[in-house]
């Protein structure tokens, strides 16, 4: 199960993009080129996807959606991201979601549209939403009641993970083992999610690394290894 392609409009500093993805990529660039902001994109359906999610938190962590949309983009307003996904089943996937800001600051979805084997099972706004435009603050894949043709795809957006992998461990792994377990860790596997709740969730089971001041520089704060931010800590991977 792996997403097959990314196309992102209007995305961050991405006026249009569209990558083909293989099973494994790696993203180079110079520092600010939108690495991150490409990463994001994937996050951004998982926040939209998780149950305990939906399209306006999405937006909001990000600061809302001037902050997302291109300060490139000029006449065209709309946001778009569009994935297509193979999973278990052998037919491809496609969900695509096209959103922008009404005059009270909310997200408004433009367009949402799911294919699954060349066949269309949502393409919204539809009738409904033309009579009741509130619906339209909502994406079908946050809603169970309304994902219930596509909910293998919700299942899978909501899974993407973020492993913010610490350089260090990848490449001595065995100076970590051997540092005594604590006691207080919270059984998190791998390096952990960047979401707020993981952070929290992994907060207590961070430790510094006594040898290397250069990594366990005393912050003040407790990143996990996941994190975005530069790596003061080293997290525990469990
Ligand atoms: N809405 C937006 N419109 C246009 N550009 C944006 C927008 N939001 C962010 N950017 C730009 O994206 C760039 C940062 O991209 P990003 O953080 O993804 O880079 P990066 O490749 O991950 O960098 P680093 O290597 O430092 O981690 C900055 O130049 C920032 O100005
Ligand atoms: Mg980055």
């Amino acid at each position: 199960m792996r997403f097959s392609r990314l196309k992102l409009e209007n995305w961050r500093n991405f006026l249009a993009v569209d990558v083909p993805l293989r099973r494994r990529m790696f993203v180079i660039g110079p520092n600010a080129s939108g690495k991150s902001n490409l990463l994001d994109a994937f996050r951004f359906l998982r926040d939209i996807a998780n149950p305990r999610g939906g399209l306006q938190q999405a937006v909001e962590l990000r600061q809302g959606v001037s902050q997302i949309r291109s300060l490139h983009a000029r006449a065209q307003p709309n946001v778009a991201i569009h994935v297509e996904v193979d999973l278990a089943d052998g037919e491809p996937w496609t969900y695509r979601l096209e959103f922008a800001q009404d005059k009270r600051h909310r997200a408004i979805v433009r367009r949402e549209e799911v294919g699954h084997g060349g066949t269309s099972i949502l393409r919204r706004p539809d009738p409904l939403d033309k009579s009741d435009p509130s619906r339209l603050t909502q994406t079908h894949l946050e809603q169970v009641n309304a994902n219930r043709e596509f909910r293998p795809l919700q299942e899978f957006l909501a899974r993407v993970q973020y492993l913010h992998i610490v350089p260090q461990l990848i490449r001595q792994p065995q100076r970590w083992e051997s540092l005594p377990d604590d006691p207080s860790r919270t059984g998190r596997s791998g390096c952990s999610d960047s979401s707020g709740s993981s952070w929290t969730a992994s907060r207590r089971s961070c430790w510094r690394n006594p040898n290397s001041p250069s990594i366990g520089r005393s912050s003040g704060t407790c990143p996990p290894c996941l994190r975005e931010s530069p790596g003061a800590w080293i997290g525990r991977c469990s």
